[in-house]
């Protein structure tokens, strides 16, 4: 069995943070979300990958992740020009995939279940696809299962204005070589995509074995700001734990899980875990609040921060007041001086957001 995991896209829901650089590699807790798919499609003993790519960010994400050894997998880079839709991405991998069953995984989701059982039930089974569900407060933003009430699938229809249930797809499918001949037969949607529930829908019409699976725990879609931050809590809360390689001085407190890369100073701060703080960074006088990551060669001086990230080489100094709930990019300088006039003084980037309280 292979994988197709999709990391192209254009990721303009978490513009500015994705002006320079791939969706996919915007780190939770300070690794790459594409990097946790990786890792739990490896663990389900899928080790023939291909990654698709885009044009844009494609390079950048070859070059971090690598050949696929470091995960013990080998990865085959696809490139699509355009993001044309799911399954023209399907499509563009063909030749990758084959005649082969294969895992379709979208490359900004994580799922908290092992993905080794859905594996085993698509092919003892003998499926010819299997998609995965969840239940969401509005799945409006999602590809929506229509199911009848022994539970059978019945039809997916994607974004639906009025959805026919709460259960949304999440971004994980298994199909049989099946799939390319629906894909063959499906049309671009309404928004210029071709779309993969469609491909689904073409399926069961066809009277193929279709069949969907509930998740019980939590699925996260890092798309926006607020998705991002809470896959970050939520990964902090499952899976951190102690690592104290930098310096602290002895004013320095930490409580409970907690990291702490090499080459880090810490000096009269306290850490409140789960909290993560990479390497070569420099903290003094700062409190760091739960939930919070800190990528590498940070500085943050007389700053308070909690349930945050702050992405590499940014500089926060000076704030005296405590940052909650955002996400700060890479290099971004964030400071208050004591220049006269007393004033607001900003270069933003585009599509970026600023709250002040007075
Ligand atoms: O997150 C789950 C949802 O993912 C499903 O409920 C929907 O049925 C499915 O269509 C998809 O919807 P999105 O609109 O959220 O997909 P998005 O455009 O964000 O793309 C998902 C991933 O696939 C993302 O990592 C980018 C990548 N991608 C996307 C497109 C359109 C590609 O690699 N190529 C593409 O052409």
């Amino acid at each position: 069995m292979k994988a197709l995991i999709l990391s192209g896209g254009k990721g303009t829901r978490l513009r500015p943070i994705t002006y320079t650089g791939a969706k996919q590699l915007v780190p939770v807790a300070n690794k790459p979300v594409l990097w946790y798919g990786i890792e739990a499609i490896v663990r389900a003993g899928i080790t023939d990958l291909g990654l698709i790519i885009s044009p844009e960010t494609g390079e950048e994400v070859k070059t971090k992740t690598g050949d696929g050894s470091q995960f013990g997998a080998k990865i085959t880079y696809i490139l699509q020009e355009h993001p044309l839709g799911l399954a023209h991405a399907v499509q563009v991998a063909q030749p990758f995939l084959g005649n082969d069953p294969f895992l379709m995984y979208l490359g900004d989701n994580l799922i908290e279940e092992d993905l080794g059982k859905f594996v085993d039930q698509f092919t003892q089974q003998n499926l010819d696809a299997l998609v995965l569900l969840r239940q969401v407060p509005d799945p409006r933003a999602f590809g929506v299962a229509k199911l009848d009430p022994a539970g059978n699938l019945l039809g997916v229809v994607e974004k639906p204005e009025i959805p026919p249930s709460n259960l949304a797809l999440v971004g994980i499918f298994f199909f049989t070589a099946v799939v390319h001949e629906a894909i063959a037969k499906i049309n671009p949607s309404q928004r210029g995509e071709l779309e993969i529930t469609d491909a689904i829908q073409t399926l069961i019409n066809q009277q193929y074995t279709v069949q969907a699976r509930e998740l019980q725990g939590w699925w996260l879609d890092t798309g926006g700001k607020d998705d991002l931050l809470e896959a970050n809590r939520i990964i902090l809360d499952s899976y951190l734990t102690t690592h104290i390689e930098g310096q602290l001085d002895d004013q320095s407190r930490i409580m409970g899980r907690v990291q702490i890369g090499k080459g880090t100073t810490l000096i009269h701060c306290t850490v409140r875990g789960p909290a993560i703080i990479g390497q070569n960074c420099h903290l003094e006088n700062c409190f760091v609040g739960p939930h919070s990551s800190i990528g590498n060669n940070v500085t943050l001086i007389d700053t308070d921060i909690d349930h945050s990230m702050i992405l590499e080489g940014a500089q926060i100094t000076n704030i005296h007041q405590r940052i909650i709930d955002s996400v700060i990019g890479q290099r971004a300088q964030l400071t208050i001086t004591p220049r006269r006039p007393k004033a607001l003084r900003f270069l933003i980037g585009d599509d970026c957001r600023v709250e002040l309280t007075p």
